[in-house]
């Protein structure tokens, strides 16, 4: 037979994780390749249970070995152990932190870390022990966000004791790595920061803690996943169309990763003007409810475009702190009590399976 190891290599390093931006190869999925005699055996360990996940490698694999000669296809597919219905039910390693929140979005610059920010302070608001820990190693912006850019946190031993701002701990892991140097970091760098991270960090006992991420869907993600019971995942998107698509793949990585997701928040949706009050349609708004219907889930709320939240995430003073009663906070404080709703409805009823629902193409 013909076909080499390294060509079997470079076929699969073209196949993407469903759901993902990068390759099962990329991943670190493929574990072991063998040709022998007219039969090459593949084995993947993927962190999916998904039936269509593991349908759609196995169409990918097959096609695309076909393509490099004649030859018997032995594909092994295994995944973790325990399966895991949903994320929710996998073992906390945090025992003292109740539940945990993802904030993610398929797009950058959508508002992740704004609305991370404003939820969490919001929560506090209504009396929960919040954590924040901005995962975005790239591109740390909480530090800012939140007014305390520059301050170091206390080192006890091997133990990190997180920062205290506006009502809630806060740790960016981005603040912890020498500016620049990670902008060359590779994907097992990533994972291997955010797993020595949550170990390393004393948050004390929490309500909940939430996770702002970097955009897209990737290491972070799937590290996060992977290491703890995500109890909710929130998608931040907006109201253009062209944003659906990215909004898809996010919704699609929540499916495959088991996150119960409790919704959508539409933002920069409308625009009020800060002298007459008036709301202004500018990007076209309530696009998100058709995206959270073929989802089973909802649109936890809409937050306008409004100058004071630019300024207040510039400044390190939310909106949510700068002015608790404007009609913007007033949403924040909707959009944290349904989050809160969604969770508690997580642990008591097990949380949603979400493996039924199939993406549906815009
Ligand atoms: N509703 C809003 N009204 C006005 N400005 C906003 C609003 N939401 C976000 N912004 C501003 O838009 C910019 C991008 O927001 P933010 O940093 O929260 O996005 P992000 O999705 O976290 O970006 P990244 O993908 O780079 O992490 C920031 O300057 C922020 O202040
Ligand atoms: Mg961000």
């Amino acid at each position: 037979m013909s076909i080499s190891k390294k060509n079997i290599e470079s076929t699969l390093s073209q196949i993407i994780y469903p759901g993902f931006h990068k390759s099962i190869m990329e991943f670190g999925f493929v574990k072991h390749i063998e040709t022998e005699a007219d039969t090459v055996r593949i084995t993947l360990d993927i962190p999916s249970h998904a039936p269509e996940v593991e349908a759609q490698l196995r169409l990918e694999v097959a096609q695309r070995v076909r393509l490099l000669g004649e030859a018997n296809i032995e594909l092994t597919i295994t995944k973790p152990p325990l399966p895991r219905e949903t994320s929710s039910h996998g073992k906390n390693v945090l025992p003292k932190i109740q539940n945990f929140v993802m904030v993610s979005s398929g797009k950058g610059g959508v508002g992740k870390s704004t609305t991370t920010v404003n939820l969490a302070i919001a929560l506090a608001q209504q009396g929960k022990k919040v954590g924040l820990l901005d995962t975005d190693i790239y591109g740390p912006n909480i530090p800012r966000m939140m007014g305390i850019e520059g301050e170091q946190p206390v080192f006890l031993g091997k133990t990190i004791k997180p920062l205290q701002a506006h009502g809630i701990k806060v740790m960016s892991i981005g603040s912890l790595v020498e500016r620049g140097a990670s902008l060359i970091w590779k994907g097992a760098m990533v994972t291997q920061a955010i797993e020595q991270m949550l170990e390393d960090i004393d948050w004390s006992s929490l309500d909940v803690l939430l996770f702002d991420m970097p955009p897209g869907t990737g290491d972070a993600q799937l590290a996060l996943a992977q290491s703890l019971p995500v109890t909710a995942g929130v998608c931040v998107t907006t109201p253009q169309k062209v944003a659906l698509d990215d909004t898809i793949r996010s919704m699609d990585m929540f499916k495959q990763l088991h996150i119960p997701i409790a919704g959508l928040v539409e933002n920069m949706s409308g625009f009020i003007c800060p002298e007459s009050g008036k709301e202004y349609d500018i990007f076209g708004k309530g696009t998100t409810q058709p995206l959270a219907d073929a989802y089973d889930t909802a649109v936890l709320g809409e937050i306008p475009i409004e100058p004071a939240i630019r300024e207040g995430g510039d400044n390190g003073m939310p909106i949510t702190i700068l002015a608790p009663d404007c009609e913007t906070s007033k949403r924040y404080q909707q959009i944290a009590a349904k989050l809160w709703e969604s969770m508690m409805k997580v642990n008591t009823e097990g949380g949603v399976d979400n493996s039924a629902v199939q993406p549906t193409i815009f």
